[in-house]
């Protein structure tokens, strides 16, 4: 169901002035789309219990609602943020005038199916004519938009291009989205990748200690907000860039899922730890600067048994099912979260851009060759959690099944490796304990 609130233009005096103004802005209706609940909406009784007195067309009678009604109480519980969406058009019956401003909210008012049935019982024809016949299918089919625009008042990205939010949309609202170093990419076969010897192995600080994290659902993502300091340098970033958060991107099905594509294969899953360069303070101020992050991106591999590190994030999953939520973790180690706890660690190297809205490109990308096991149930679990707000009562739809970027042109960019052979010729280092001996000596010289 629609509601269509009517407002005329103060200065037009009245609403039949107003119609036949001839103005394109005469009237401002404002459109409320209504989503079933399983329960009444009390809100809709004054109305819907006059519905008796106007059971036939053109009933004589006039019906007051009760005195206590008011208008603001049907509509939407906006949340303090009001969306909505703007263009010119006319009204919806005959004669059809085009003298309209729509205004059409997504916000939305909850309805049961009982009380919409009570609408359906009323006549469109007058009482005593024959044949009776029900009001329903009131609406008038979509008109053509022709060369009009639709304006909104707040762009929500999203995953979904049949909402027209998805990601061939974002660069009319986000022009870096449209820039020539953006992310994700393919990354050609590594056989046709240079081999650059200065890049070394990424060393990792910090990521031993056991810490609580807050888990949050950003509505995109899963994404964990890290709580203390945690450090990279080395990998040729030429200094140290401190953890902020890590987030996951997946799909529907684990065909697909991963961001990053190696020579045109995807992964089921890709994990992505940002971090800023030290010296920059913030994420937001590391924004500004083509060298302000440095991200990890890991894929992922399904394994027939659960990963043990992952279950200690999903195990906080039903608690953030719905966007906006948060909660604590228990105890982790960033370093159960990546494929082998040591550190030289395979990996491409290339300039690149914030894979979500406002795609800024500020990234220096690290992609590592090892996956990361997780099973297809924890999988399911991530592709549980909701986009939406929590309801009242738990939905099924509104669910993140999906929430990678396409690839995106190199456009001449270099992408380079910092391994020479593939993984099987590795040598294997003592990392962690390296990684610990790195951290104390960098503790030592900030603190004389
Ligand atoms: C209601 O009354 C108007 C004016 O008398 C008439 O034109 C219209 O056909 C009536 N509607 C119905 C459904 O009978
Ligand atoms: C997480 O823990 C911190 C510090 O102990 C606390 O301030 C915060 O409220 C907690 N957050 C949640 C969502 O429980
Ligand atoms: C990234 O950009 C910087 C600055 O322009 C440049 O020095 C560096 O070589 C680039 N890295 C790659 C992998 O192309």
């Amino acid at each position: 169901m629609e509601l269509h609130i009517v407002h005329y233009k103060t200065s037009l005096g009245s609403l039949a002035n107003a119609v036949n103004s001839n103005q394109s802005d005469a009237l401002a209706v404002l459109g409320f789309f209504f989503e079933i609940t399983s329960s009444d909406n009390e809100d809709l009784e004054p109305i819907l219990s006059q519905l008796d007195d106007v059971h036939y067309a053109n009933s004589t009678d006039l019906v007051s609602l009760s005195s206590n009604f008011s208008l603001k109480s049907i509509l939407p519980d906006f949340h303090g943020h009001q969306a909505y969406h703007r263009y010119s058009g006319s009204l919806t019956t005959p004669n059809c005038l085009e003298v309209v401003v729509w205004t059409v909210f997504e916000n939305t008012i909850g309805i049961s199916e009982h009380q919409l049935s009570m609408l359906r019982e009323i006549f469109e024809t007058e009482e005593g004519e024959t044949p009776e016949k029900l009001l329903y299918d009131n609406y008038r089919p979509l008109q053509d938009l022709q060369s009009r625009s639709i304006t909104t008042s707040t762009f929500h990205w999203s995953y979904e291009e049949e909402l027209n939010t998805g990601p061939s949309q974002w660069a009319q609202h986000f022009q870096a989205c449209g820039g020539n170093r953006q992310s994700p990419i393919d990354i050609p076969n590594e056989d046709d990748v240079q081999y650059a010897e200065n890049l070394g192995f990424i060393k990792f600080c910090g990521y031993e200690e056991m810490r609580v994290h807050t888990i949050t659902n950003n509505g995109h993502s899963l994404q964990v907000n890290i709580r203390g300091n945690f450090y990279i340098s080395g990998g040729g970033l030429g200094t140290r860039y401190q953890a902020a958060q890590f987030h996951f991107h997946w799909a529907k099905t684990s065909n697909r899922g991963s961001e990053h594509t190696f020579d045109g294969s995807a992964f089921p899953m890709e994990l992505h730890i940002v971090h800023f360069k030290e010296e920059y303070g913030s994420v937001t101020e590391a924004l500004n600067h083509p060298d302000g992050l440095a991200v990890l991106g890991f894929m992922f591999k399904v394994s027939s048994t659960d990963s043990e590190s992952y279950d200690v994030i999903l195990h906080n999953s039903s608690g953030i099912a719905y966007y906006g939520e948060s909660s604590n973790t228990s105890f982790i180690r960033l370093f159960q979260l990546l494929p082998i706890k040591q550190e030289n660690l395979h990996f491409f190297r290339y300039n690149g851009s914030l894979t979500t809205p406002p795609c800024t490109e500020a990234v220096i990308w690290t992609v590592f060759t090892d996956p990361v096991s997780i099973s297809e149930k924890q999988l399911e679990e991530l592709r549980h959690l909701h986009h939406i707000m929590r309801p009242s009562i738990p939905v099924t739809y509104g669910t993140i099944e999906s929430n990678y970027r396409p690839v995106q042109r190199l456009n001449g960019r270099q992408v380079l490796k910092n391994f020479q052979f593939s993984a099987a010729s590795r040598t294997l280092s003592a990392g962690i304990m390296l990684s610990i001996v790195i951290c104390i000596s960098f503790w030592i010289t900030k603190n004389h």
